[in-house]
């Protein structure tokens, strides 16, 4: 256990990594902040923006207390096993990895190391997220009957980011069903799916679908559908809905959801819709990321740990098959592989 302010890496400084290393820098926990990427000028780039250290990625490892892992998927694993190898804390970006196998192996290597590893499901820290949850938890809703779950991107990502995300499933659906599970503290059975590629080529020539909808049966009997789109013009739509025999509540339903009501007069919401994940989750980013410091220096537990990422990739990878087969697929089918 340590009170003193954390050296903390980040390796990969893109989208995230750069907004990983503002909060980062915000943080009475952090202390000195170094900054590596496979593009060393990135690092030095922002290093000098921040009044950061850039530092080799060779080097990086030996040189922190904990180090934040946000670099392409396919790079996770690797970087998750060097990094519990080396006994530093690690924080990585979802998903572990785009396999079961490898993701199992990952598992296993950080067990043995026994570092401390927290996933970046960031909707476990989003308020209305933690609200609908407690709300399950506290039982104001009854018996939680039907869930419904929207993850739906304004823009599609570029051409070269689609063959390497995993497809649709594991690079936006896996934070909807982390957060199915977490709020209602059961585990999907089958799932049933459909995908189409519509738009740009890419997502067709990478096997992908740009629009996705699912159908998920609970353990419990409870009922949940999935909305994912890469082409969702009125904005950054993230929600979910929890409707129980007592009460629904909706995290994500505010002045800024990407929503037009059609009734004539109404005009909730009323704000200029979500743009992106950011800073529609910045308020999450940060307190993730808060958490992690806590978790680095031996003062609390992983709040999303690798066997959570495991769970949620089964049921991505059941919903990728149940697409690709074009029927229902039990998620033991995966897990028992
Ligand atoms: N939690 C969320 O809401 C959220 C949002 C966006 C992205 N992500 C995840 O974060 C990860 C990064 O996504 P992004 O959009 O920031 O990617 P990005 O392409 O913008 O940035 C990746 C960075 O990593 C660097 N890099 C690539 N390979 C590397 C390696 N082996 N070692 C060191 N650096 C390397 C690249 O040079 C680049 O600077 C992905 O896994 C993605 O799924 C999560």
């Amino acid at each position: 256990m340590t009170t003193s302010p954390l050296r903390v890496g980040i390796i990969g400084l893109g989208r995230i990594g750069e907004a990983h290393a503002r909060t980062l820098l915000d943080q009475a926990g952090t202390g000195t902040l170094l900054l590596a990427d496979a593009d060393p000028a990135r690092a030095q780039l922002l290093a000098a923006a921040l009044d950061a250290e850039a530092c080799a990625l060779t080097d990086i490892l030996s040189r922190v207390d904990a180090v934040v892992i946000s670099t392409p998927t396919s790079t996770h694993a690797e970087l998750l096993v060097a990094a519990a190898r080396a006994g530093v804390p690690a924080f990585c970006e979802k998903p572990v990895a785009l396999d079961v196998p490898t993701t199992r192996r990952v598992g296993e290597v950080v067990a043995t190391a026994g570092t401390p590893v927290q996933i970046g499901f960031q909707r476990r820290f989003d308020t209305g997220y933690a609200a609908a949850r407690e709300a399950v938890r506290a039982g104001r809703l009854g018996e939680v009957r039907r869930v419904h779950m929207v993850t739906c991107d304004p823009t599609p990502p570029p051409a070269e980011f689609v063959p390497t995300s995993g497809g649709i499933f594991k690079d936006c659906g896996i934070h909807d069903v982390d957060a199915l599970r977490w709020i209602t503290g059961t585990e999907v059975r089958t799932v049933f799916a459909q995908g189409v590629a519509r738009g740009a080529g890419y997502f067709g020539d990478a096997g992908d679908s740009s629009e996705a909808v699912a159908v998920l049966t609970m353990s419990d009997g409870g009922l949940a559908t999935l909305h994912l789109s890469r082409y969702n013009g009125q904005g950054y739509d993230v929600r979910m809905e929890v409707a129980g025999t007592q009460g629904t509540v909706v995290a994500g339903l505010d002045a800024h959801s990407a929503l037009l009501s059609a009734e004539p007069g109404v005009t909730f919401p009323d704000g200029e819709p979500h743009g992106w994940f950011y800073p529609r989750f910045q308020a999450a980013y940060s307190a993730e990321l808060v958490a992690f410091l806590d978790v680095a220096a031996g003062l609390a537990t992983s709040p999303a740990s690798i066997a959570d990422a495991l769970e949620a990739l089964y049921v991505c990878e059941a919903l990728a098959l149940s697409r690709d087969l074009g029927r229902p697929v039990d998620v033991d089918e995966i897990r028992s592989r």
